[in-house]
């Protein structure tokens, strides 16, 4: 099997990257997690891949003055590293137009809303300021405009009265942690592609 040579992009804590390493952990999943980039030194993420035995590679934002010129950077780390698809997982900068040019179709994105309810950050605060009963995640195709990218899966939990910002991104995080894997697995397989600003499905 040709396995897909995936890239995370992290910038924090990882538990989505760890969901990931996990899954293609096992030999018939068609993606295999080559590298892991972060534009944070100091990201948790980091120390699991490197745990994992993933190549890692640190590339600060701040060393840059645009963002097209670190998007520039991150392209080239990924083509060094002969990257087949990327999964941003908590990676918190927004890119230049450029970038999700570049990789159409192969960019991946975990949100922690139904989109297109509730894009940007705070998420889970603004599903509960808007008293929706029912919220989630999504893993989409990035494209130029921000979490408004075609949408591969989701998967929703109830929004409870007592819930608050924290207690709700908890029963988000626990299906992303099945949602990333399995989203991924269909773009791997071919099963899904960006197609005409759509995402298509393969008959089943
Ligand atoms: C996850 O909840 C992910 O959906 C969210 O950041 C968290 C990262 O956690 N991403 C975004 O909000 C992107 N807009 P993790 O580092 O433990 O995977």
């Amino acid at each position: 099997m040709n396995r897909k040579r995936t890239a995370v992009l992290i910038s924090g804590r990882g538990s989505n990257l760890s969901a990931l390493i996990a899954a293609a952990s096992a030999p018939e999943f068609p993606a295999e997690i080559a590298l892991v980039l972060s534009n944070r030194e100091d990201a948790a993420g980091l120390a699991i891949a490197q745990k994992a035995g993933i190549a890692t590679c640190a590339i600060s934002h701040r060393n840059f003055d645009s963002r097209e010129a670190f998007d520039r950077a991150i392209d080239a780390a990924l083509r060094e590293a002969k990257i087949d698809l990327v999964c941003e997982a908590g990676f918190m900068r927004i890119h230049s137009d450029w970038f999700p040019k570049a990789w159409e179709g192969k960019l991946l994105n975990i949100h922690p809303s139904l989109l297109p309810a509730f894009k940007g950050i705070h998420v889970q605060q603004q599903a509960i300021d808007a008293g929706v009963k029912i919220s989630g995640c999504t893993v989409h195709f990035i494209v130029p405009e921000l979490d408004s990218g075609p949408i591969i899966a989701q998967a929703a939990v109830p929004v409870l009265p007592n819930d608050t910002a924290d207690t709700l991104a908890a029963r988000i995080l626990v299906e992303e942690h099945a949602l990333y894997p399995a989203a991924l697995r269909l773009v791997a397989e071919g099963k899904v592609r960006l197609e005409g600003g759509r995402a298509v499905f393969a008959a089943a």
